[in-house]
């Protein structure tokens, strides 16, 4: 076992696009688990689009990230000491704290995982949060009906490869908005979207004309910007717009003036945003219904997986500017599951 810690700090709020100054690495002593809790060795850790929010120490739904201390994130791990009488030593769990190698975390908020269900790094990916947010989406506010056109954008990402594919299980006809031509053949040809828009075409709106012959009943919203100025006008009436995300605006630094809503009136639409968090409840039914789809290849996903805690700060960056392809995960440690 190592015996120290390595965590990656927060240094100061970025300006803007974060930059590696903006993250400061340290060694520090292995955290002692208190009765109660257990220490957990972290295998991978899970990059999310939220963590922008939580550096920007804007007052949101959560407490941002203060200076100098360790940047939030969720870890799959394996025990490597317990002080809980749930957790031995060696079970892989999910509910790590933060961007470090180990953390001492309370057993009953951890989840114990079993490998032979489903690869453990799922648990952060389709059988965890992104995959519960689309669910979400789709069952909250979406609610595709067979026929109807449903359009998601980062469409090969950890959520929309998941909202896509659930639609089209519903029967809807679905097509992705994805960055670049691999991420497009990826949606069509793996994902079985039935077309695929690449958002860095210099026509958007023509693109989506071409795909979407009968307009967008449902848009599945993760990016905002451009792609959402291209998208809005071409909502049928009682569409419905799923504002999970707008990544395209999370390093801004003043806001961008927004659609004119007269048409929310004249096409009766329904514009609502969520968080995954608020809807917890569902994840048991999630799981239910998504783990044998995952296990009969029946639900796909891609893993996006960067070598080694230090590279966390860059690998988090490219999120930002759509350098990830599928689920974002840094390896901390061997996956001896594998
Ligand atoms: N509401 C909630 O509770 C909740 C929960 C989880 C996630 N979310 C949101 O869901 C969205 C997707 O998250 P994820 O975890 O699935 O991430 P992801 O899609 O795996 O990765 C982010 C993707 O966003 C796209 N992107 C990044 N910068 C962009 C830009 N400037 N313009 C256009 N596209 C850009 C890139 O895809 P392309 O290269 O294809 O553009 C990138 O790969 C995010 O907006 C996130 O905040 C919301």
């Amino acid at each position: 076992m190592t015996e120290k810690n390595r965590q990656v700090l927060l240094k100061r709020r970025p300006n803007g696009l974060p930059v590696p100054e903006d993250f400061e690495i340290v060694e520090t002593p292995l955290p002692e688990p208190a009765e109660g809790q257990v220490l957990l060795r972290g295998i991978y850790l899970s990059l999310d689009p939220y963590m922008r929010g939580r550096i920007s120490g804007v007052r949101s739904y959560a407490r941002p990230t203060g200076i100098g201390e360790v940047i939030e994130g969720r870890v799959v791990g394996q025990v490597a000491q317990s002080r809980h009488p749930g957790f031995r030593e060696g079970d892989y769990a999910f509910g790590g704290y933060g961007w470090q190698l180990y953390s001492a975390v309370p057993g009953d908020g951890l989840l114990r995982l079993d490998p032979a269900e489903a690869p453990i790094s799922t648990a952060l990916g389709i059988l965890g949060m992104p995959g519960l947010t689309a669910y979400v989406g789709l069952h909250d506010i979406g609610q595709p009906k067979p026929g109807e056109t449903v359009v998601v954008s980062a469409a090969s990402g950890a959520v929309g490869a998941v909202a896509g594919q659930l639609a089209k299980h519903q029967g809807a006809r679905v097509v992705g908005i994805a960055g670049g031509a691999d991420k497009c053949r990826y949606v069509e040809q793996e994902l079985g979207f039935d077309a695929a828009v690449d958002h860095r075409t210099p026509d958007l709106g023509a693109a989506l004309d071409r795909a979407c012959p009968g307009g967008i009943d449902v848009y599945f919203e993760n990016v905002g910007g451009a792609v959402q100025q291209a998208v809005f006008p071409r909502l049928n009436d009682f569409g419905r717009m799923v504002m999970c995300g707008m990544i395209s605006e999370y390093n801004d630094t003043t806001p961008r003036p927004g659609p004119n809503l007269g048409a929310v009136v004249r096409k009766r639409l329904k514009i609502q945003g969520f968080i995954v968090g608020d809807r917890r409840e569902l994840a048991p039914e999630y799981r239910r219904m998504a783990a044998p789809l995952v296990q009969s290849g029946r639900l796909k996903y891609r893993e996006d997986i960067v070598e080694g805690l230090d590279n966390a700060p860059e690998a988090f960056i490219g999120l930002l500017q759509g350098r990830n392809f599928g689920k974002l995960l840094i390896r901390l440690a061997p996956d001896s599951t594998r």
